[in-house]
């Protein structure tokens, strides 16, 4: 995920584009660019690091800020390294053509090989560099207009892109286009300005009107003149409309949503495929992943894995010892980082530890992972952020790639590391035979289907809402799960303690029996999931020792259960998928359900008292 911008018109181009950058931070701050344009010459300037460091170049350079023209660049990065020269904007072979680019082009190998051939060559290891050579290389041959060679080249790519492309013989244009990432234009007076963003916080002071691209559009900005909409694949105009600007600057760097914890909830369906994208293919029963595949006889030949992590990430290497245990055989320990470091843990060159960690500077986790290699094991770290220092210090690693999450509670973290950790769990499972050919297919198919289940399950707000409005006054919650559900029950007690600060704890339901049914009476909510798979019946028995104790039970159930609504006080359905997934689909209701408790009780949602979002000590 990277922020993108620019500007056409009358004013300095340079504090518009720059300003914009910042408030696009959120987006990724591995880097940061901008491409100036006073009439005559093209200056790119970007680094590595926030836009605070692109700044300090800038102000050592005059013509880095001279002209009306600019398009910039905040990089959340995902082909090449975050370095200066990977950083974006990219030029063309020739220098006259620039582009800013969000998202990832699948098919950058092949394109990038045929443009060698026809005498391309590249500065940089990114994706993006490959499309403005493309867009280059399109322009030359068919002779056309940058537009033009902008669509055309556009219908040869796979992947996803919000793009802006300038071309220095077309000083008062810029293109924009759209596919998966967002792209928002701004309209200036009398089309005398015009502004382009990843969102609208950019432009928001200047106007208040605005077109949001749709998936396969593309927009050719003329200065003076107005704005055409076209669709890349069939090159017809789109009747686009005009939007007013309804929000607050602070709400549309929240992307409408009041926090950022809840836009965070309903990316999730996006955050799942970016993790899973390019790395599944369900049709050709393919899982690759470098950082598993260049290591596989390690994984293949190991004793046993150690997960080391904190928090979130803790319950999601939970769930992953099922995963591991059922579907790859392997025996699995997981431990929360902090503890390990401080015993004397037995690790030998046969352990692999896997560290998982969304920012990946948990301090705990990184000494876990310095002990671990100290100690000789092979040590592979999931991380959401790009070049962490969990990330480089682990020998090997995959990224989530759930963008950045902001809101302190963490959400669309814990479900993309468990997306990650079921292909590994997978793809290992294939390896080793312990899951059959045809039973490794159904499960891709399957997976591929959970963003859609996602999608479908945040439908249920309002009833989530509701039930909200009848537990947010309890002082203590149980939450209970058995099997793979048993760390969503600590994480669903988490983050209702986390954001709302109400007391809750998290329990096998079988466990229950063995000393917090004591605490069951009728004032004590108790969310239990009863899914259809794994043990159902078991799960019901317990579900019914709640209810002779006049305990409250909001029971999460899969679509079409019977039983259990005839006992419980409440219930929340969820799809049907493989037991496996079911994780990804029975936490977002307990994320939802705290949000809005929390919402209800005035609290401050995204930064919660006393909690930090990466803590870096120990
Ligand atoms: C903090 C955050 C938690 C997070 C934990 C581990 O405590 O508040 O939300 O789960 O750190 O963070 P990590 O970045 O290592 O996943």
């Amino acid at each position: 995920m990277c922020g993108i911008t620019g500007y056409i018109g009358y004013r300095d181009a340079y504090p518009i584009v720059v300003k914009g950058l910042q408030r696009l931070e959120y987006r990724g701050y591995d880097s940061a660019g901008i491409m100036m344009f006073d009439g005559e010459t093209i200056c790119v300037s970007k680094t590595k690091g926030k836009v605070s460091e692109l700044e300090k170049i800038t102000d050592l350079n005059e013509q880095a800020k001279k002209g009306n023209i600019g398009i910039g660049h905040t990089r959340w990065a995902t082909h090449g390294v975050p370095n200066d020269v990977n950083s974006h904007p990219h030029n063309s072979m020739s220098g006259d053509l620039v582009i800013v680019h969000n998202g990832i082009i699948e098919n950058y190998a092949t394109l990038k090989k045929e443009l060698i051939s026809r005498g391309y060559s590249f500065k940089s290891d990114t994706d993006t560099e490959v499309l403005i050579n493309l867009i280059e290389e399109v322009k030359k041959q068919e002779g056309c207009k940058l537009g033009k060679a902008v669509q055309l080249a556009l219908t040869q790519v796979v992947g996803a892109y919000a793009i802006a492309v300038f071309d220095k013989s077309k000083p008062n244009e810029i293109i924009v286009a759209k596919l998966g990432s967002p792209i928002a234009i701004g309209i200036g007076k009398d089309n005398a300005e015009f502004f382009v963003a990843s969102d609208a916080s950019p432009f928001i002071e200047y106007t208040k009107d605005a077109i949001y691209l749709e998936d396969e559009e593309m927009a050719i900005i003329k200065l003076n003149k107005g704005i055409k909409v076209r669709k890349i694949h069939d090159d017809s105009l789109v009747d686009t409309k005009i939007q007013e600007l309804q929000l607050s600057l602070e709400q549309i760097e929240k992307g409408g949503y009041d926090h950022f914890m809840l836009k965070e909830i309903h990316e999730q369906p996006k955050a799942i495929i970016d993790t899973y994208r390019g790395r599944m293919i369900p049709n050709e029963g393919i899982i690759r992943m470098a950082g598993v595949d260049d290591n596989i006889e390690k994984f293949l030949n190991a004793d046993r894995i150690i997960i080391v992590a904190c928090g979130t990430s803790w319950h999601a290497g939970l769930v992953a010892e099922y995963l591991f245990e059922d579907l790859a055989r392997i025996p699995v320990e997981v431990e929360y980082a902090s503890e390990f470091r401080y015993r004397n843990p037995i690790i030998t060159e046969k352990d692999i530890v896997i560290a998982i960690s969304q920012s990946g500077e948990t301090a705990d986790t990184l000494a876990a992972v310095k002990l671990a290699k100290s100690k000789g094991a092979f040590v592979f770290g999931i991380c959401n952020v790009v070049g962490s220092s969990i990330a480089r210090e682990t020998h090997a690693g995959a990224y989530t790639h759930a963008g950045p999450e902001i809101g302190v509670a963490s959400t669309k973290a814990f479900t993309t590391q468990i997306t990650l950790l079921s292909l590994i769990a997978l793809k290992l499972g294939k390896e080793k035979g312990t899951i059959s050919k045809s039973a490794f297919h159904s499960y891709l198919q399957t997976l591929q289907l959970i963003p859609n289940k996602v999608e479908e399950l945040l439908k249920i707000d309002e009833q989530i809402k509701y039930i909200a409005s009848v537990y947010k006054d309890a002082t203590n919650c149980l939450y209970l799960g058995r099997g793979f559900n048993f760390p969503v029950a600590l994480e669903g007690a988490l983050k209702l303690k986390e954001i709302s600060y109400i007391h809750a704890e998290g329990y096998p339901a079988a466990e229950m029996k063995h000393g917090p049914i004591a605490l069951i009476d009728e004032n004590m909510p108790i969310f239990v999931i009863a899914t259809n798979k794994g043990h159902y019946d078991k799960v019901v028995s317990n579900i019914q020792e709640i209810k002779s104790r006049s305990g409250k039970i909001i029971a999460v159930v899969t679509e079409g259960d019977v039983i259990v609504k005839e006992i419980a006080d409440h219930v929340i359905e969820i799809p049907e998928t493989e037991e496996a997934f079911t994780p990804l689909l029975t936490t977002v209701p307990f994320q939802l359900l705290s949000y809005h408790i929390a919402v209800m009780l005035d609290k401050n949602v995204d930064q919660p008292r006393n909690l930090a979002k990466s803590v870096t000590v120990e």
